[in-house]
């Protein structure tokens, strides 16, 4: 491997990202559903007819949507034929929520051959912080930032790996690659990557800065409540083992004077985060079986 700091290792590296920026351009998009949806729910009213109105113009993503809201994870008993028949079933929220895991899921169902993540673990990880940003965010009445964004910033957070993958050295198998190895084999994180896509894509501004900073965000900083955020919902379920290979553990201590810092810079009420803790072991629990369903 060149030294990072040689004349040599510099133009190495450049050669390399130049290749990292062709696969990012070469990567398929999002479906322009997602960045509606964002608009939308910036604004104050936001209906059920305006989202259906959004949605109809990607069929392939309304045959899956409906899929998934006839699957036994939302229990209903009667079978769903029209979104606007499982928004009023499922409720929005959760119709959203589905919206952007499922034009997600195939690019986050790839198998990654040097992060340690199970089968199918990257998703899960993926969804876990997304579902757990979000449920951060509702749990808190004083949270800066919208949950949608919320969501999406925890859903995108790590997919900067995707390209990374392609650079490491893939001889030494699945493991837990560090910031300082990504910066080694390309000269950039997976961080920086992420950001370099959202802005491809165009997702708003707030979400790229959240993901851009998600491992070391500046919690004196208001502009990165975001990054915060996904940070502390990352930690949280990297702590309850979601998507790697050991088995998940939901019942594993939090140390709560751990987030204090985080916590302290979302305004999070101590009472607060216990009850959202609760929750957020809840909800995670069913989360393979929306997979298996999606
Ligand atoms: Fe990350
Ligand atoms: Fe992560």
């Amino acid at each position: 491997m060149q030294d990072t700091h040689s004349v040599a290792g510099i133009v190495e590296k450049k050669a390399l990202q130049k290749k990292a920026l062709a696969m990012i351009e070469s990567m398929p998009s999002l479906s322009t559903v997602i960045g509606e949806f964002l608009e939308l729910a910036s604004r104050e009213y936001f209906t059920a007819k305006d989202f259906e109105k959004v949605l109809i113009k990607d069929q392939a993503l309304v045959a899956r949507l409906l899929k998934v809201a006839n699957s036994s994870f939302f229990g209903s008993s009667k079978s769903i034929n029209a979104v606007h028949e499982a928004v009023v079933l499922i409720g929005l929220d959760n119709m959203k929520n589905i919206v952007y895991s499922v034009s997600s899921s195939g690019l986050l169902t790839k198998r990654l051959k040097n992060y340690q993540y199970a089968d199918q673990g990257f998703w899960l990880h993926s969804m876990a912080v997304a579902v757990t940003c979000r449920i951060l965010v509702e749990g808190n009445p004083n949270s800066p930032i919208n949950s949608e964004e919320a969501f999406v910033a925890g859903l995108l957070h790590d997919i900067g790996k995707l390209i990374l993958d392609n650079f490491l050295d893939a001889e030494s198998g699945p493991r837990d690659v560090s910031i300082s190895e990504e910066k080694e084999a390309l000269g950039v994180s997976h961080c920086k990557l992420a950001e370099v896509i959202l802005k491809k894509w165009r997702i708003p501004q707030s979400i790229q800065s959240a993901v851009r900073h998600h491992h070391e965000p500046d919690v004196q900083s208001a502009e990165q409540h975001g990054a915060v955020l996904v940070n502390l919902a990352d930690r949280l379920c990297n702590g309850w083992n979601i998507g790697v290979n050991s088995l998940m553990d939901l019942g594993a201590e939090i140390d709560k004077a751990e987030f204090d810092a985080e916590l302290q810079a979302l305004d999070f009420k101590s009472d607060q985060f216990n009850e959202t803790l609760y929750l957020l072991r809840k909800k995670l629990a069913t989360l393979d079986k929306f997979y298996e369903e999606a």
